[in-house]
């Protein structure tokens, strides 16, 4: 009786053998197992410490002219391997990275395509998966157009999702917190008003994507190393809780142009029981190449002011002068009117850079100082910036001399007014001119419809364009700081010149009519998780209408929230966007910004949940100092700061920078309060947080 049984069992294993393979993490938390479906579909699984975290999923990419990579494949190969080095970013969070990993490598051949073969690589870590697909050079394969990339990730239910529209333009939304099955309802008020949008689904949403499952799996997905590929959003099967993959497309619907030998990016799942360990996790720079860059040393952390935020809030403008004059014909614009409120002249950058030099700050970031803001916002026009000729009062030699004196630099600012072409036409005399005057970082920008007409913001062109920016940039020893760009992947590991992304609803919304109280408890767990954001914080006067009457929009945290914001949102490139009129107004809260670091020997998560709380202790770089920043959503509660990464046995001057007792975000947002305390290793400061509030503690 028991015979066929016996049998069948091992005739099972015997195909379960040849058609599944399983791979565990280092610490073996988490399996993977491969699959080949009946019909040859390739699927994969993924589970930590015995729960499931994606259920059995399907892999394949559709292509338009060549028979599709979906089905039909048999496994004539598999090889598994494992990996474990350490290196040290040029910047960062941490002095050494671990990149530690199991792989396991499947090669599928498709009987009925001429034998033609892919690779599936998956790398599994102790914090997660990334797996891509490769196309290696062969006789039956080599152009290939992407129709759209397959990829699942089969969720186990109907987790709590911290989510953005789906969108091939902009990723300035707020982030929505619900759960899955809600998504379609509450699609369309998400979908806020940009100046350049293009949503695909009711049901579609950006990457990083953070999942909380009810049995209290934090899973976050993204991708990994997006060069030369569309940017990947997700769409949702919202009965069966099923993401997959839907690639940005071209101006005719295309989403990839592909010659073997090549690869997509990674698609990642990051997985752990703590929400900390999300935000720890460095999967995403380890499945990025090791830089390019033979010489790295022209490459610097930058704590920077900037002629900004009094254009943002409307105070004064980046133009010189208005749009009649430019309607009039008038192109010399030493004979056009000023409108008298242009910042970017002479006289005021130099009142900056005077700021600058006197408190510490690496940077000045001008924008308004050339010629064309009269005439581009909200056109689909070609050619509106030249990115060399200033406006006729701002003195590019004089100032470039007279921030030389100081030891200041400044940043320069190219806003490409979306017109690519535009820019690549001038990209090499722009950088050249850079360099000539004592640039070595630009901000550059993408406002608007991308020109050429149809293409998209995170389409494979764009992505293309952006990497091609930043390696010429490298040529001329430029750091680039990209706004409105696709969002980040962990290419900074490869190419370090870029030191920060926009790619979010950054501070400047908070003089649009706001971001919620719990936006930057959310960011790190999502936008961040591909690099850094400069998200531009350290705004004091929390009321806009003090600077322009008309803006009634304010800051949605407290001041001490704005200070803790420098160490919870990670960024070699940090800013104080604040006025300094403003500024010279705190003085003693000023000094937690100018006293903290940009760059980092270690990091510790001390306390984290997506939408509430963060906070996190870093050590400086090289130095015996560090800096604890701890944030809240709009409900109060007591951070609970423990100091066992500082030395034992070693009494340190902790100066801590609280909300004031009465401090809240709407209703007393500068109401804030400065002491000094002794600290151990052993010390627990328990510290009460307001509404919208936070605390910076730094110790010396
Ligand atoms: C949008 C950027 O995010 C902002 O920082 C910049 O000032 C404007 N574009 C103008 O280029
Ligand atoms: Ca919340």
């Amino acid at each position: 009786m028991r015979k066929p049984l016996l049998v069948a069992a091992l005739m099972l294993h015997t195909i379960l053998f040849v058609k599944a393979q399983e791979i565990s993490s280092p610490d073996k938390n988490l399996t993977l197992k491969f699959e080949l479906q009946e019909n040859g579909v390739p699927t994969y699984q993924l589970n930590y410490k015995q729960k499931q975290v994606i259920k059995t999923s399907k892999l394949g990419l559709e292509t338009k002219d060549v028979p599709s990579f979906l089905d039909g494949f048999s496994i004539s190969k598999t090889e598994q391997s494992t990996f474990d080095e350490s290196w040290d970013p040029v910047w960062g969070e941490e002095k050494t990275i671990r990149n530690h990993y199991n792989e396991l490598l499947v090669t599928l051949t498709q009987k009925a395509v001429q034998d033609r073969y892919i690779r599936i690589r998956f790398r599994l870590f102790n914090d997660g998966l990334g797996f891509r697909y490769e196309f290696p050079s062969q006789k039956n394969l080599n152009y290939f157009i992407i129709k759209e990339e397959h990829t699942q990730f089969a969720l186990t239910g109907d987790h709590k999702a911290f989510w953005l529209p789906g969108d091939f333009d902009t990723q300035e939304y707020e982030t929505v917190t619900s759960n899955l099955s809600e998504i379609r309802g509450k699609m369309k008020a998400a979908v806020t008003p940009n100046v350049s949008q293009t949503t695909f689904s009711p049901t579609g949403v950006q990457t990083p994507l953070m999942l909380k499952s009810k049995d209290g799996l934090y899973i976050n997905i993204h991708e990994a190393a997006l060069v030369d590929y569309s940017c990947m959003s997700l769409n949702l099967d919202d009965k069966n809780f099923v993401l997959e993959s839907f690639l940005t497309p071209d101006a005719i619907g295309d989403k990839g142009y592909m010659q073997a030998p090549t690869q997509s990016p990674w698609r990642t799942v990051i997985v752990s029981d703590k929400a900390a360990d999300i935000l720890a996790s460095k999967l995403i720079l380890n499945l990025n190449e090791p830089t390019k860059y033979k010489d790295v040393s022209w490459i610097k952390p930058i704590k920077y002011v900037g002629v900004w935020w009094e254009m943002i809030t409307g105070k004064s403008t980046w133009a010189y002068t208005d749009l009649e004059n430019v309607q009039l014909g008038i192109t010399d614009y030493s004979k056009t009117k000023p409108n008298g409120k242009h910042a970017a002249n002479t006289q005021h950058v130099k009142e900056y850079i005077d700021f600058a030099a006197k408190n510490g700050f690496d940077a000045v970031l001008v924008e308004g100082w050339n010629q064309g803001w009269e005439d581009w916002f909200g056109k689909t026009k070609d050619y509106v910036f030249d990115f060399v000729t200033p406006y006729p009062d701002f003195d590019v030699k004089e100032l470039h001399r007279y921030a030389a004196s100081k030891g200041v630099k400044i940043i320069m600012h190219h806003e490409t007014s979306g017109s690519v072409r535009n820019y690549e036409r001038h990209l090499d005399t722009a950088y050249k001119f850079m360099v000539e005057n004592g640039y070595n970082a630009v901000k550059s920008g993408y406002v608007g419809q991308i020109i050429p007409r149809g293409e998209h913001h995170y389409g494979q062109w764009l992505v293309n364009h952006y990497l091609y920016t930043i390696t010429k940039a490298a040529d001329y020893k430029i750091m680039v700081n990209a706004h409105e760009a696709v969002r980040p992947t962990g290419l900074c590991r490869t190419y370090p010149n870029l030191i920060g992304n926009e790619a979010a609803r950054g501070t400047e919304y908070e003089a649009f009519g706001g971001n919620n109280p719990d936006h930057t408890t959310i960011l790190p767990f999502t936008r961040l998780m591909g690099g850094p954001m400069d998200y531009t914080p350290g705004i004091f006067q929390t009321q806009v209408s003090a600077y322009n009457p008309e803006n009634k929009s304010f800051v949605h945290t407290t001041l001490a929230h704005q200070l803790a914001l420098y160490v919870t949102m990670y960024s070699p490139l940090q800013m104080a966007a604040d006025l300094p009129e403003t500024y010279n107004k705190h003085m003693d809260a000023f000094q937690f910004i100018k006293d903290v670091a940009v760059d980092w020997d270690e990091t510790h998560i001390l306390e984290a949940e997506p939408g509430d709380y963060i906070t996190i202790a870093r050590k400086a770089k090289n130095k015996e100092e560090w800096y604890i920043g701890s944030i809240t959503d709009e409900n109060p509660r007591v951070a609970n700061i423990t100091f066992e990464y500082l030395p034992k046995g070693k009494t340190y001057e902790a100066t801590i920078y609280a909300d004031g007792k009465d401090a809240s975000y709407d209703k007393n947002p500068q109401s804030y309060a400065i002491r000094k305390v002794k600290v151990t290793s052993k010390t627990v400061l328990k510290q009460q947080v307001a509404p919208g509030g936070g605390m910076a503690i730094s110790v010396k």
